[in-house]
């Protein structure tokens, strides 16, 4: 059981503890919320650590790190086209839809997501910040110049950059790398200025940043929700925890 007031695993629980998050986000003026892989997973991307997930399959050290694309960018370049055709032809689902509207509906809203993808954004969701980049952006090894490239298949692969002629590689947070300073300082920030429900939706929680806006957003007295089928690093951590997969349950909590 957490150290939060109620977990609501279990039918009974996890009714009571929808009713108290749709209680609580009725009358909130802010809400944070932390997304991960799984909010995606309904569109058919894959996690991460998940059964089907790509550290399943793929050893992370051979293609998220900066040692691997030295080594050879075209593998990991071959590895981020098939992502981004994924993210390309996926549409958003009804969590990240639920998730618009909630914004749409009146309380301030912040989305700080680990997703690299834009379903967020194509949902409608306009206050979204990526804290680990994005996979439609790429940023040139020689000059550092980054810029935005959305064309699938890419005509060169590896990219080189029109300034300096340099290789570009995907814009994203990649491991033992530290992480962009923009969405990391506008979370805290939001956090700063007051949270009424921090949702914590479809991730593993693995990085001690997530872990720590979580706790910091219950400080600042939100009520912390997770929303997950699994348990996660958080769920002793959190006032309610819901568990089942995003699609389902976040339509169900901001339905007026
Ligand atoms: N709805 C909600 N949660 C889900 C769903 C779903 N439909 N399907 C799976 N999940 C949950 C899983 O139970 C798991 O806890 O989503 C989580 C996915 O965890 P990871 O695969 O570890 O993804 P994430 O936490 O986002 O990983 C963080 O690690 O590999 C790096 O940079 C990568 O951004 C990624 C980061």
């Amino acid at each position: 059981m957490s150290d939060g007031a109620g977990a609501a695993d279990g039918a009974g629980g996890a009714q009571a503890g929808r009713d108290r998050v749709r209680r609580r986000l009725a009358g909130s003026g802010r809400v944070l919320v932390l997304t991960g892989a799984g909010v995606s997973a309904e569109s058919g991307i894959p996690t991460f650590r998940g059964e089907d997930g790509w550290w399943k399959q793929e050893d992370p050290t051979k293609l998220a790190t900066q040692a691997a694309f030295d080594r050879d960018p075209s593998h990991v370049w071959e590895w981020y086209e098939y992502r981004r055709g994924l993210v390309a032809e996926a549409e958003p689902n009804p969590a990240h839809r639920a998730l618009a509207s909630l914004e749409r509906s009146g309380p301030e809203v912040l989305v700080a997501t680990q997703n690299v993808d834009d379903l967020h954004e194509r949902a409608g969701s306009q206050a979204v910040t990526h804290i680990h980049g994005s996979i439609f952006r790429v940023r040139c090894q020689g000059c550092g110049r980054e810029r935005e490239d959305r064309r699938h298949p890419l005509p060169e692969r590896p990219p080189r950059c029109d300034a300096c002629g340099g290789l570009e590689r995907p814009a994203v947070v990649w491991f033992g790398e530290m992480l962009p300073p923009s969405p990391i300082r506008r979370t805290g920030q939001f956090i700063d200025g007051g949270v009424d429900v921090a949702l914590v939706i479809g991730t593993e929680a693995s990085f001690g940043y997530i872990q720590g806006f979580a706790r910091a957003a219950r400080r600042a007295g939100a009520l912390l929700v997770e929303v997950n089928p699994s348990h996660t690093v958080l769920s002793g951590v959190v006032d309610v925890r819901l568990a089942g997969p995003a699609g389902e349950i976040l339509p169900t909590l901001f339905e007026r």
